[in-house]
């Protein structure tokens, strides 16, 4: 048995989470409210069978690890441990015991004692005073100088290079740790004489340091950062977010900036759930870690274009991770710290007034392209159809679909035929729903689907199957994790004939078991003791969704109508299948 599989049949997810919410028992589940967002009825269920949970306001769920993972903000390593230790199991292979673990650790703490001595010599040390005036000059407080371990690198060789040998390091370390470069007569110090700026995980270890040039003439770089290192990656740092967490947390917003000091300067004027992307763009490891503290993000980049590609870059990854977003276009072409220290006022009001991502991007497609010219029109329209296209809310979009068609002079008519061609020859992409993350939210159809399959699986399931299946084929279904484990169920039940569900549950692929939680999981306890409802409700579900199959292969084939270019054979037999499905249609419309 596997550590993991040793702990969690040590452990009842119920007393884990039984400790931090207050449980009340649901039919075979109990219930309580959900941790992960506020409400004031219970839609938190954990299953003592499945040894899961799942929220059916906000659609977080998963194991015992997910929950303390999402509650306690840890990474699974550190979920790992804790639970381990609960369970009195003995990691087999303990994360820190490799020559790599070892090495990550000397390096935090070479990071730390340099983050120290820079600090130091910043704020105590003549050297440092330059420095000193240089981000007094710029607004930066004493206070923040300690909050954001801020320091100076004297202009020498070897100053952070004695110092650590004297604490102890060996050359191999620092140089792993990036602080000093191996030249030809021996190690030097990477930074000199520069203002320093440590950078920080969200739990505060020091994984490496950004430099910027005091004096603006110098022909350097303006900025030199720690080069990729074994604890410091590039794409993952979120510049002051082990400052800013709690504060994001409570947002439940994000406000991405470029640089350290656009941070620092929007952090003094109280505005404090801010981090930095540091001039690069946001990646799918910024987007994962921020969305453990915030739903929404609010973009407040620089308003070039380089800032423009950035935003709309990083729309796409933050939305591929479920965040609403906004982005903020900065007072007269400023940056967010000229904004901060010029007026704050100003800069809360843009954050405030971020507008919707739909907005961003039709504004953005506009100032690129030339709405007047018929190249340009076609630019804007290919770049803007697929964000229309996303947005569910039919009013919302109508109010897009206007937009776009007055910027360009065109009918609304138009740009709504244009998306229904972009929306026929759309493939249906997969929505995995990875344990913990937030589920995307489901259309009225796919909830139906997955209510179906609740009943389905908490129900008399071998008995509902046959009249289930003959009424709804598996290939109709439109929700692809419910279609998936209704095909596994299928084929489980052709090879096993009797359906036990924790058997089946346990022959799922790992990423269907999500949705096969978020079914099993749902709360239907009161039906589950009365035959006669159950079987009306039953009735029911099965006819809402075979009536929403039924009215979308209807507009389907209405859009192939429409559609100039198709023979009249094949209208022709268009419009039979459209005369069928009216009928039958008509027919489910009679029989509810
Ligand atoms: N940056 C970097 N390396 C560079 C230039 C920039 O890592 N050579 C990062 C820094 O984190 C910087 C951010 O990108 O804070 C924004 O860069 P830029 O817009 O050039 O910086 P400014 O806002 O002009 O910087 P400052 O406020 O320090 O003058
Ligand atoms: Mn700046």
């Amino acid at each position: 048995m596997s550590d993991i599989d040793e702990i969690k049949s040590r452990l009842n997810i119920v007393d884990i989470i039984g400790e931090r919410v207050t449980l009340k028992k649901a039919g075979r589940n109990l219930k309580g409210l959900c941790p992960f967002h506020s409400e004031k009825t219970p839609s938190f269920i954990v299953s003592p069978d499945r040894q899961t949970f799942h929220c059916f306001g906000c659609g977080k769920g998963g194991s015992a690890f997910d929950f303390i993972m999402l509650l306690d903000h840890i990474d699974f390593s550190e979920a790992l441990e804790t639970l381990a230790e609960r369970a009195g199991v003995r990691l087999e292979r303990r994360p820190t015991d490799t020559p790599e673990a070892k090495l990550k650790q000397r390096i935090l703490e070479a990071n730390h004692l340099a983050s120290e001595y820079y600090h130091y010599l910043l704020t105590k040390h003549a050297v440092g005073e330059n420095a000193r005036d240089y981000l007094k000059h710029r607004g930066v407080s004493d206070k923040s100088m300690k909050t954001f371990s801020l320091g100076y690198s004297p202009n020498n060789w070897d100053g952070l290079l004695t110092y650590l040998h004297k604490k102890g390091y060996e050359d191999a370390v620092l140089e792993a740790a990036g602080l000093v470069i191996r030249g030809t007569r021996g190690c030097y110090d990477r930074f000199r004489g520069r203002v320093m700026f440590t950078l920080k995980d969200h739990r505060g270890n020091a994984i490496g340091f950004s430099g910027r040039v005091l004096d603006p003439t110098v022909k350097e770089a303006k900025y030199i950062n720690t080069s990729e290192t074994p604890v410091y990656v590039k794409g993952k740092v979120l510049y002051a977010l082990d400052v800013t967490k709690d504060a994001i947390q409570k947002a439940n917003e994000a406000i991405v900036m470029e640089g350290e000091l656009d941070v620092i300067s929007s952090f003094q004027a109280g505005i404090a759930n801010v981090v930095a992307i540091k001039g690069s763009a946001v990646t799918e490891d910024h987007a994962r870690l921020l969305r453990r503290f915030a739903e929404r993000l609010v973009f407040a980049l620089d308003s070039d274009l380089a800032g423009d590609a950035a935003a709309r870059r990083g729309i796409e990854i933050a939305e591929k991770n479920g965040f609403d977003m906004r982005v903020a276009t900065m007072p007269s072409g400023k940056d967010p710290d000229e904004a901060a220290r010029e007026n704050p006022g100003l800069l809360k009001k843009a954050l405030k007034d971020a507008s919707p991502v739909y907005d961003y991007f039709l504004s953005s497609a506009l100032t690129r392209f030339d709405g007047t010219s018929s190249f340009g029109k076609r630019k804007i329209s290919d770049e803007f159809l697929p964000v229309l296209h996303k947005i569910d809310n039919p009013i919302v979009q109508g109010h897009y679909i206007r937009k776009l068609a007055e910027a360009l002079g065109i009918s609304d008519e138009t740009v709504r035929e244009s998306l229904a061609k972009h929306r026929v020859s759309r493939v249906i992409p997969v929505r995995e729903v990875a344990p913990g993350a937030q589920k995307p939210v489901l259309s009225r159809l796919e909830k139906a689907e997955v209510y179906v399959l609740a009943l389905l699986l908490q129900g008399k399931s071998s008995e509902l199957w046959s009249s289930f299946h003959n009424m709804l084929p598996t290939p109709t279904f439109q929700y692809l994790p419910v279609r998936r484990i209704l095909e596994s169920m299928e084929s489980y039940i052709r090879k096993q004939k009797a359906f036990t569900v924790k058997e089946f549950a346990d022959s799922l692929p790992a990423e269907l078991v999500p949705a096969f939680d978020e079914a099993f999981l749902w709360d239907i306890s009161t039906l589950l003791d009365d035959d006669v409802r159950f079987a009306r409700e039953w009735e029911k579900a099965l006819h809402e969704v075979k009536r929403a199959h039924v009215r979308q292969r209807m507009e389907e084939i209405g859009g192939k109508l429409r559609d100039i270019s198709i023979s009249s054979e094949e209208h022709d037999a268009l419009q039979t299948a459209l005369k069928g499905y009216t009928d039958e249609f008509a027919a489910l419309e009679k029989g509810s």
